[in-house]
């Protein structure tokens, strides 16, 4: 048990604060990491233990920890007009610059920006946004939602009931009914022998050909998908998988919502997943890096058929009946506005690119390592497959904790990770340099190499 003085921070926080994603009562014993300051791309502890943060906080932090110029665009913004809404026809300029570059961005034609306040509201009102289409097309029974197994789309019930993960759901009683699950698309640990890339792509487009027909096409709604899936581990898709699956989506008139939620502003090396892997969305939600994760503000685009709809059924219900007080505020979407002139400045994309090959490299190059099965990556995103054996791929028993380990070495070695399941999940800040992607990969491999002393021994 450990101990701390009654009024230090650490007391505090275990006295006050509820942490998600955070085993309760163990944090009474541990208490919380206090982080207290950064520097570029290094974030720092009350105690002084500087730490790369190789998830860049929660795949967010893509300009790092601190801006003067992101706080200065606050501060005006909240001396001009420090809240307003945007209800029943009232507006601001931030949400309208905003709005019109998201549009310009777009890595396909989209006709509208609904402005949310996070990731997980972005997709549930996505969500709505599907029923409400499928009603105003006269078919409230086309309501049913397909994702992937071990995707994550958020916490709201509905988004929740959408990531694919029972861990996720118990305890809970969700999912909600009608939110159904497809396959992963891991190839390294599904693929049949023998099965090429493309091969295997074209067997899961089949599988869930076959799942919309077992629940007659006409009941199914939409498909959601991360470009790469976050939740699974940053599992970057296999070769032709995107092409595939939306011949299928498209034979049986089933929408495609991309959610680039982390895939969104560069982490990919373009400016969306979806143009990494030539994917046809009818809505994208995105959040995180639009803002820089400084202020909580995200969006859902949407094309033209969706609108329409939206038209539609304000004629019949007498407006849109959907928002959020904070939807489109001006702090926020002022600052995200600067963030996407940041990154234009910067060139973020030429940024991602260059770093790109050494970021693949060095990652890459872990493979060699007794404990690492496989690495998969794209842009400034990648996932390394822990392994027990290298031939059969199994996996190191539960009771090992051999993410735990993985944590505590890398904490002493200066490193955050993300470990998800089997994978460690690499989504760094966007700005960090080559140099930096060097010394992410050495304090890895230190981890690996202080894990694997530790587990051979047991
Ligand atoms: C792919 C994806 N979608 C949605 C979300 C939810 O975003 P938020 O935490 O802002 O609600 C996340 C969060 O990590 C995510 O990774």
């Amino acid at each position: 048990m450990t101990h701390f003085s009654a009024n230090s921070p650490h007391a505090r926080d275990i006295a006050s604060v509820l942490h998600p994603q955070t085993h309760a009562g163990r944090h009474q014993e541990l208490g919380p990491t206090i982080m207290t300051g950064a520097d570029g791309i290094f974030v720092r502890d009350d105690a002084g233990n500087v730490f790369l943060d190789a998830g860049a906080g929660l795949w967010c932090a893509s300009l790092g920890y601190n801006s003067e110029r992101l706080a200065k665009v606050a501060y005006d913004a909240m001396r001009t007009l420090g809240y307003y809404q945007i209800f029943r026809h009232a507006s601001h300029g931030p949400a309208i610059d905003l709005s019109e570059k998201l549009l310009e961005l777009a890595p396909v034609p989209m006709s509208k920006v609904l402005l949310q306040c996070s990731g997980s509201e972005a997709n549930d009102t996505a969500v709505k946004l599907v029923w409400y289409y499928w009603h105003a097309q006269g078919k409230p029974e086309k309501r049913k939602i397909f994702s992937r197994r071990g995707s994550y789309h958020g916490s709201t019930c509905v988004t929740i009931s959408l990531t694919a993960k029972p861990d996720y759901h118990a305890g809970f009683g969700l999912p909600f009914d009608g939110f159904l699950h497809t396959d992963c698309p891991n190839y390294y640990r599904d693929a049949l022998p023998g099965e090429t890339e493309e091969a295997f792509s074209q067997r899961l487009a089949d599988t869930l050909e076959a799942q919309i027909m077992a629940e007659d096409p006409e009941t199914v709604a939409a498909f959601w998908c991360d470009p790469v899936q976050g939740g699974a581990g940053a599992l970057p898709p296999p070769r032709g998988y995107f092409q595939k699956i939306q011949a299928v989506l498209k034979k049986y008139d089933v929408l495609m919502v991309a959610d680039e939620v982390i895939c969104g502003f560069g982490r990919t090396g373009a400016m969306w997943g979806c143009e990494t892997y030539g994917m046809q969305p009818d809505m994208i939600s995105c959040a995180k890096a639009l803002s820089a994760a400084m202020q909580p503000v995200s969006a859902v685009l949407l094309n033209e058929r969706i609108y329409q709809a939206v038209v539609r059924q304000s004629d019949k219900y007498g407006a849109f009946i959907h928002g959020y007080t904070y939807a489109g505020h001006p702090v926020c979407t002022s600052v995200a506005l600067e963030t996407l002139r940041i990154y234009e400045e910067m060139d973020l994309i030429d940024h991602i690119k260059s770093v790109e090959p050494v970021f693949l490299r060095e990652l890459g190059a872990l493979t060699d390592h007794p404990l690492v099965g496989d690495f998969s990556g794209v842009g400034l995103i990648g996932g390394l497959e822990l392994v027990r054996d290298k031939a059969t791929k199994e996996n190191w028993p539960g009771e090992v904790g051999l993410g735990a380990r993985i944590d505590q070495h890398a904490r002493a070695n200066g490193l955050i990770l993300r470990i998800v399941g089997n994978r460690i999940a690499f989504s760094p800040p966007l700005i960090i340099t080559a140099e930096e992607v060097r010394e992410l990969a050495r304090r890895m491999r230190a981890t690996l190499d202080a894990v694997y002393a530790e587990v051979s021994a047991l």
